[in-house]
């Protein structure tokens, strides 16, 4: 079953002699319960691609479907209401609120849309990426990867059926990146969380099972492999 269906998308930016086309005729296609890696040079289109697939960046052409809702035919409330229970988003900057405990920042998705936070799997996905003795830390209290595991946690708490993360590791040491990409992938390997992940690191594009390269806004390569 597929969960996200892009279709003929297309994004340009700026105006007159300044026009960048970000993104030009992208169809892509994303299988339920799937794991899949994006990969191409700076530039290329990842960001914008990503962000078109979360529901944060309308395109200027073609549409984006998770399952059968056009994401951007609903209204701003119900695209944002949509975007905070089923989409979960992890950015390369990590984006906590500062006067925010870990668990805080980790339940805000909850409380923006007033329901209840999951503390049960909250605990459980803590346990998984070992952040369990941080709850009551704050973000400058926490090393770049706590950071961004933290940022991962508050992701998967509503239990999204998509996950996607835009070069997770992009500030971050290579230990650390490790430990924030092995994070992604046994909350995969345990949820099942649809994942599309844009990254350098050529050992997690090499251990998914698709890989889709982007070169100048456009999809020029896609691969299916065995995922090890
Ligand atoms: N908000 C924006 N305004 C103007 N140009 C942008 C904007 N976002 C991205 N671009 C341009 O679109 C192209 C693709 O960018 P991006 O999707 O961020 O690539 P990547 O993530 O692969 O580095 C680049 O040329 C970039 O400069
Ligand atoms: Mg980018």
């Amino acid at each position: 079953m597929k969960l996200l269906n892009i279709e003929n998308v297309g994004k340009t930016f700026g105006k007159g002699s300044g026009l960048i086309t970000a993104l030009e005729g992208v169809n892509l296609s994303i299988e339920k319960g799937s794991f899949t890696t994006i990969i191409g040079r700076s530039g290329s289109g990842k960001s914008t691609l990503l962000n078109i697939a979360g529901g944060l960046l309308p395109p200027d052409r073609g549409k984006v479907f998770l399952e059968d809702i056009d994401l951007y035919g609903l209204k701003d409330n119900a695209l944002s209401r949509l975007r905070r229970k089923r989409i979960g988003i992890v950015f390369q900057a990590f984006n906590l609120i500062p006067e925010f405990t870990v668990i805080e920042n980790i339940c805000l998705p909850s409380y923006l849309d007033q329901s209840k936070p999951n503390l049960k799997f909250i605990d459980e996905i803590l346990e998984l990426i070992e952040m369990s003795d941080k709850k009551g830390k704050y973000p400058y209290e926490l090393s770049g990867g706590e950071q961004q595991r933290t940022a991962l946690a508050r992701a998967l708490s509503t239990k999204p059926d998509l996950l996607l993360a835009d070069e997770p590791t992009g500030n971050l040491d290579l230990k650390s990146g490790e430990q924030v990409l092995d994070a992604i992938q046994y909350c995969y390997h345990i949820f099942n969380q649809t994942t599309l992940l844009v990254t350098h690191n050529l050992e997690i594009s090499r251990q998914s099972k698709r890989v889709i390269t982007l070169q100048d806004g456009k999809i020029v390569s896609d691969s299916i492999g065995e995922m090890i």
